[in-house]
C-alpha cells in the first residue's frame, strides 16, 4: 500500500494485490501484480473515489481512517461497480452508516443485486456537478469502458481526472506511484499494454470516443484506479491508449505474431524456417508457442501486429487444440482485419488449414500463404516454410 497526497487535500491509497494469481480470475497476475487506487478529496465534504476489491478492504479502510474519520466520509463516487472497485462497499457502507454512493443510473441496479444498498445511491446525470465546498467535481458517463455503468469523475480545482480502468495498467511497484517515480517506463507500458488488450480492446471504438470527449476536460493529472498516475506526463498515455484503440481500425504494425504448437517437433522446426524467412525481410516476428503461454501475453502481440502465422499441427483431424482456443478467443476480444499465413504438419490425416480458415473468415483474417506438410519437416518442406515466410513478411510491409 502506497498513501501520498497528490495535489492539495487529494490523498491516494494505491492498494498493492500481489497475491491474487488472476485478476478478474482469467488473467495472470502474479509476476507483476496489479493495484487497486483509490481517492480520498478533503473539502467541506469529504468522498472516497473507488475502492478497492473485497479482500482488500480492511487495508484499505485502516489507511483511510488514518486520514479522517470513516463516519465523517459523505460521499464514495462508485466509478465502476466492478468488484476490484466496489468490493470495499460492504465494509464502508458499514462503517460509514450515511455515506452516499454516488454512481451512474445503469451502476444502481448493478449495486444493488451485489451489494442490497439502493438506499444509500445517488444517481448522477451525464455532465452533472455537485460542490462539496471550494471543489466542483463533475461525473462524465464512458459507457462500456469498461462495463455499460462506468463513469469518470473530474475535479475542476486541479485538473485531476479519476479515469478508474481508463488509462491504467497492471504492475504494482511499491513506493511508485507517480509517471515521474520511474526513470524508464517501458516495463511498466508493456503491462499497460497487456492490461489494455486484455480487459479494454473489445470495447475500442467506445474507448476511442472517451478519449475524445475526456481531453475535452484537459487534465493536468490523471488518476487511474490501476496502475500509475499520471502527473509529469499525462499526455503520454492519452496518446498511447489513443494508438493502441486504433489499432481496432486496422491500422497495425508491420510486424507479425506467430502462434503454434508442436507435437512431436515437426511443426516447431518448420516455425524456425518461417521466422528465418520473416527476419530475412526485416519483419519483426513474435513467437509464441502456446502450450507454453497463457493467452494473456499473446493478446498484446495480436492486438498490435498487421500479420499473424500460425503454426498448427493436424489433431485428430481438426486444428490443434490450443491453437483453437487462442483463435477463439481473439475472434471473442474482435481482433479483426490480419493479414494471416499458416503451415503445419500431419500425420494421418490434414485438415487444420481447412478449419482455420473457416475460423477466421468472419474476423476477415486474409490467409495468404500457407504450407501443410505431411510428417517430418524435410529439406525441401523447410526451404519451402522459410519462402513462405519472406513472402509474407514482404506482403505485411507492403500493408493492408
Ligand atoms: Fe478495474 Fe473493469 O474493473
Amino acid at each position: 500500500m502506497t498513501t501520498r497526497e497528490i495535489v492539495e487535500n487529494i490523498t491516494a491509497f494505491s492498494v498493492d494485490d500481489r497475491t491474487s494469481k488472476l485478476f478478474e480470475g482469467l488473467w495472470p497476475i502474479q509476476a507483476d501484480g496489479v493495484t487497486y487506487n483509490s481517492y480520498l478529496i478533503q473539502d467541506e465534504k469529504n468522498v472516497l473515489v473507488d475502492l478497492s476489491s473485497e479482500f482488500k478492504s480492511d487495508v484499505l479502510m485502516d489507511a483511510v481512517a488514518a486520514r479522517v474519520e470513516l463516519p465523517r466520509i459523505d460521499y464514495v463516487i462508485v466509478n465502476h461497480m466492478e468488484p476490484d472497485h466496489s468490493g470495499a462497499l460492504k465494509a464502508l457502507t458499514r462503517l460509514a452508516p450515511n455515506v452516499q454512493i454516488i454512481c451512474t443510473p445503469d451502476a444502481t441496479p448493478m449495486l444493488d443485486s451485489y451489494y442490497s444498498i439502493r438506499s444509500h445511491i445517488r444517481e448522477v446525470a451525464d455532465g452533472e456537478k455537485i460542490s462539496i465546498g471550494k471543489r466542483t467535481l463533475s461525473f462524465h458517463h464512458t459507457p462500456l469502458v469498461h462495463w455499460p455503468e462506468t463513469m469518470v469523475t473530474f475535479d475542476e480545482a486541479s485538473g485531476t481526472l479519476f479515469s478508474c480502468d481508463i488509462f491504467g495498467g497492471y504492475g504494482a511497484l511499491p513506493d511508485r506511484l507517480y509517471d515521474s517515480d520511474l526513470d524508464n517506463l517501458d516495463e511498466y507500458l508493456k503491462q499497460a499494454l497487456r492490461y489494455y488488450s486484455n480487459i479494454l480492446a473489445k470495447f475500442s471504438p467506445q474507448v476511442s470516443r472517451m478519449i475524445e470527449k475526456l481531453t475535452r476536460l484537459a487534465p493536468r493529472t490523471i488518476a487511474p484506479s490501476h496502475g500509475l498516475i499520471w502527473k509529469k506526463n499525462p499526455q503520454l498515455i492519452v496518446d498511447l491508449y489513443r494508438k493502441w484503440s486504433d489499432y481496432v481500425k486496422g491500422d497495425n504494425e508491420p510486424r507479425a505474431t506467430l502462434i503454434y504448437a508442436s507435437m512431436y517437433g515437426n511443426t516447431a522446426n518448420a516455425m524456425k524456417a518461417v521466422v528465418r524467412g520473416l527476419t530475412s525481410v526485416d519483419v519483426p516476428v513474435d513467437v509464441f508457442n502456446v502450450a507454453e503461454t497463457h493467452l494473456s501475453y499473446i493478446l498484446p502481440s495480436l492486438w498490435t501486429n498487421r500479420g499473424v502465422v500460425i503454426g498448427s499441427p493436424t489433431y485428430e483431424g481438426n486444428i490443434f487444440p490450443g491453437i483453437r482456443h487462442v483463435l477463439m478467443d481473439a475472434g471473442a476480444k474482435r481482433i479483426f482485419n490480419k493479414k494471416a499465413a499458416f503451415f503445419g504438419s500431419w500425420s494421418w490425416s490434414s485438415g487444420a488449414l481447412r478449419e482455420i480458415k473457416s475460423m477466421v473468415e468472419p474476423y476477415q483474417w486474409d490467409v495468404t500463404d500457407a504450407l501443410e506438410f505431411e510428417g517430418a519437416a524435410k529439406d525441401s518442406v523447410l526451404e519451402q516454410a522459410e519462402k513462405l515466410g519472406a513472402a509474407f513478411g514482404r506482403k505485411l510491409k507492403i500493408g493492408r
